[in-house]
Order: structure tokens, then C-alpha cells, then sequence
């Protein structure tokens, strides 16, 4: 099994479900690469003579070619970022101006949601359609674009749903991109390596037509339990590259070079303690989706992929954000309201599997449903 940070099966204190940082340690060799690149001179503005200054963008080229038979270009179309925190940042930057619009179809990443206010760009939401598993709606898309719409944020895998878009899905939407040139795509892929169950991750990345109107957004936080390191990553076409590269040079002049020589040594040898970090969320999500099988009136998807479950808890409350602050109070479980994630999502808590073990996911579980008893 993957490292974790608490091994105790202790089912006392308080129980996070809140923050999706997952509780694994961050492989060794990661760590080796790091201090092997800052004792060995890289402390400066410039990596130390002999080491390649393009060498994460080389191995997520690398990654893509060898694990989805894509091609991408490392030096024009890969951008290291702080996190995709920065990424998306940095997209939405380089693709709209204050005051158009972007469809976001929602429930989605509350921290995207957040950022639109700060960048001055409206929201224009299209709801996921929770009875037919969270599936979207292509054509509700197309109906929401107006002459304002720049961009189409979608979470692939989903957070917090935790479902994948279909192929067709996909396809659906590199047509309407195809007959709106002046539209780009925002697709977060944070999830796109924590699958479960089998499902299978699809991207349009591999469309090289589509490309100038691609933003991929992926992060190092989530697959190698990485979250404090700070490094993502954001590819698309030559141009909006150049664009997102000088944005970022003008932040905060680039990404620790030590830190990206870390990403790389993950992305070239950390692909087992991957699989066994995500063999693990598996027992977890498990765990937490027979324990809420037991709860009465709660409804919700089993995830296919990623760190949480989306419950429906409206047969008790329709106020998310009251809920919670309840339960972090009364039950001692923190928990996220599912109105972060968009309109849709009121009525609902977020539920992640990733920060705790199974002993403490079951007890948080057993101390949601003796509060939600008591409630009505
Ligand atoms: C869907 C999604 N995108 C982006 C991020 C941000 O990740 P990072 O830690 O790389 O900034 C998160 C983190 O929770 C996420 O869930």
C-alpha cells in the first residue's frame, strides 16, 4: 500500500472529508530528485550547468505519447504553472477579457466557480443532469452560448461528481468548438489518472485541429500526492502558449526549477506508487459508498473516478451550507456544502475518501447518519 501520513486507524478527533489533499506520502524518489537538483546548484534563476532546463516539459511529453498516444510539442505547448490553481488562472486570462462570458456546466470545482468574480468573466451555468448520472447536456451548452461566450469550462473527471465524460460527450463538444472558432475549451484533467472501476479517461487533446482552442489543465497535486509542491501544468496550441508563458513570467518568473525536476522523476518512475495509491482510494470510496448505502433518504452516484462522493442530503436539508457547519460542529466531520460547487449542487455535501483511512471514513459516515437521525 502506499505511504500514508497517519497510519492510526484511531477513530477519534475530528474527521476530515472536507479538503481533498490525499493523506499519502509523496514518493521517495521524488523527494531524492528534488534535493539531488538543489545540492547540486539548482538554487538560482538558471538550473545548474548539465541539467536541462526543459526537462518536465520533455517528460509530460513524454507521459502523453507513451500512456495516450498524443503528441504535443514540449518547448511551444507544454507550461509549467503553480499548480493548476495557476493553469486555470492563467487560461482564463488568456482567453477572455472582463466581461465575456464562459458556460461552466455545473455541479464543478468550486475554486474555478471562485475565480470568475476575481477575473471579472460571468458564469454561465448549465446544470449536469443528476438523473441521468450527471450526464451533459451538449445541446444545453449551445443554447447558453451568446455572442459574449469565450470559453466552456468542463472538470473531466469531475469534481465534485466524480463521473467521466463520455467519448460522445467529448466528440459533441469538439463539434460545437469546430462550428464556434472564436470559443475555447477549458478542460481540467486534475482527475484524469485516479480511475476506478475500469472507466476510461477521454481528452480532445489528441485533436490537433482543435488544439489553438484547447486549454488542458492538469496538476502533479492530486496523482502523486503532491499538493504542497505547487506544480501543474497547462498545454495548448503555440500561441496561447506563448501568451500563458509571458503571464506567468510576469507573476512570478517562472517554476522552481528544483520542483520541476521533482515533477519529472514522478512522471518518469512513480507510476506504481500511483496505481497503489489509487488500489487504496478504491478501498476508501468503497468503504464510504457501503457505509452511505446504509443511510436513509441520502442519494448519490458512486464515483467513477477521483476523490469524493456527491450526496444528495436534500430529503433533510435543502441549506448545504448549514448542514455542515452543523455536522463540522455536532458531529465533528467537516464537510464540504455541494453549493460551492454550483447552483445544482445545493442540497448536497461533498464527501472526500482521500484524506482519511477506512476505519475513519466508516466512523465519519456512522457520525453523519446519527446526526442526520436526529434532524428531522
Ligand atoms: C478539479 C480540480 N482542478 C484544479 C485543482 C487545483 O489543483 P492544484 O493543487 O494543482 O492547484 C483541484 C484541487 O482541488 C481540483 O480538484
Amino acid at each position: 500500500m502506499a505511504e500514508t501520513e497517519e497510519r492510526a486507524d484511531d477513530t477519534k478527533g475530528p474527521i476530515n472529508m472536507w479538503v481533498a489533499d490525499p493523506n499519502f506520502k509523496t514518493d521517495p524518489r521524488i523527494i531524492e530528485a528534488f534535493d539531488y537538483a538543489v545540492t547540486n546548484g539548482c538554487t538560482h534563476y538558471f538550473p545548474a550547468p548539465g541539467f536541462d532546463g526543459n526537462i518536465l516539459q520533455k517528460a509530460i511529453a513524454r507521459y502523453y505519447l507513451d500512456d495516450l498516444a498524443i503528441h504535443v510539442d514540449p518547448l511551444e505547448e507544454v507550461c509549467p504553472t503553480h499548480g493548476a490553481q495557476e493553469a486555470l488562472s492563467l487560461a482564463i486570462q488568456a482567453g477572455t477579457r472582463p466581461g465575456d462570458e464562459i458556460i461552466v456546466p455545473e455541479p464543478t470545482y468550486s475554486a474555478f466557480i471562485a475565480k470568475l468574480e476575481t477575473f471579472g468573466v460571468r458564469p454561465a451555468f448549465v446544470p449536469l443532469a443528476e438523473e441521468e448520472h450527471w450526464r451533459m447536456d451538449v445541446d444545453a451548452v449551445k443554447s447558453a452560448m451568446s455572442e459574449k461566450t469565450k470559453m466552456i469550462y468542463i472538470c473531466n473527471p469531475n469534481n465534485p461528481t466524480g463521473t467521466v465524460c463520455s467519448r460522445g460527450e467529448l466528440d459533441a463538444v469538439s463539434e460545437l468548438l469546430k462550428e464556434h472558432e472564436h470559443v475555447s475549451l477549458l478542460l481540467d484533467e486534475c482527475y484524469a489518472r485516479i480511475l476506478y472501476d475500469g472507466s476510461a479517461h477521454h481528452t480532445l487533446l489528441g485533436d490537433r485541429s482543435l488544439l489553438d482552442q484547447l486549454y488542458i489543465v492538469d496538476s502533479f497535486s492530486k496523482t502523486y500526492a503532491m499538493t504542497g509542491w505547487r506544480l501543474g501544468y497547462l498545454v495548448t496550441g503555440k500561441k496561447n502558449a506563448d501568451r500563458v508563458k509571458l503571464l506567468s513570467e510576469e507573476y512570478n518568473g517562472g517554476v522552481s526549477y528544483a520542483v520541476q525536476y521533482a515533477g519529472a522523476a514522478a512522471l518518469a518512475r512513480c507510476s506504481e506508487s500511483v496505481r497503489s495509491m489509487v488500489a487504496e482510494l478504491d478501498r476508501r470510496r468503497l468503504a464510504m459508498v457501503d457505509a452511505l448505502a446504509e443511510v436513509k433518504d441520502v442519494v448519490f452516484e458512486t464515483p467513477a473516478a477521483g476523490f469524493e462522493v456527491f450526496v444528495d442530503i436534500s430529503a433533510y436539508a435543502k441549506d448545504s451550507v448549514r448542514l455542515a457547519s452543523e455536522l463540522e460542529k455536532a458531529a465533528a466531520v467537516k464537510t464540504m456544502p455541494g453549493v460551492k460547487y454550483g447552483p445544482s449542487g445545493e442540497g448536497h455535501l461533498r464527501l472526500v475518501f482521500c484524506a482519511e483511512g477506512v476505519p475513519r471514513v466508516r466512523e465519519g459516515i456512522s457520525r453523519i447518519s446519527g446526526y442526520l437521525r436526529g434532524y428531522r
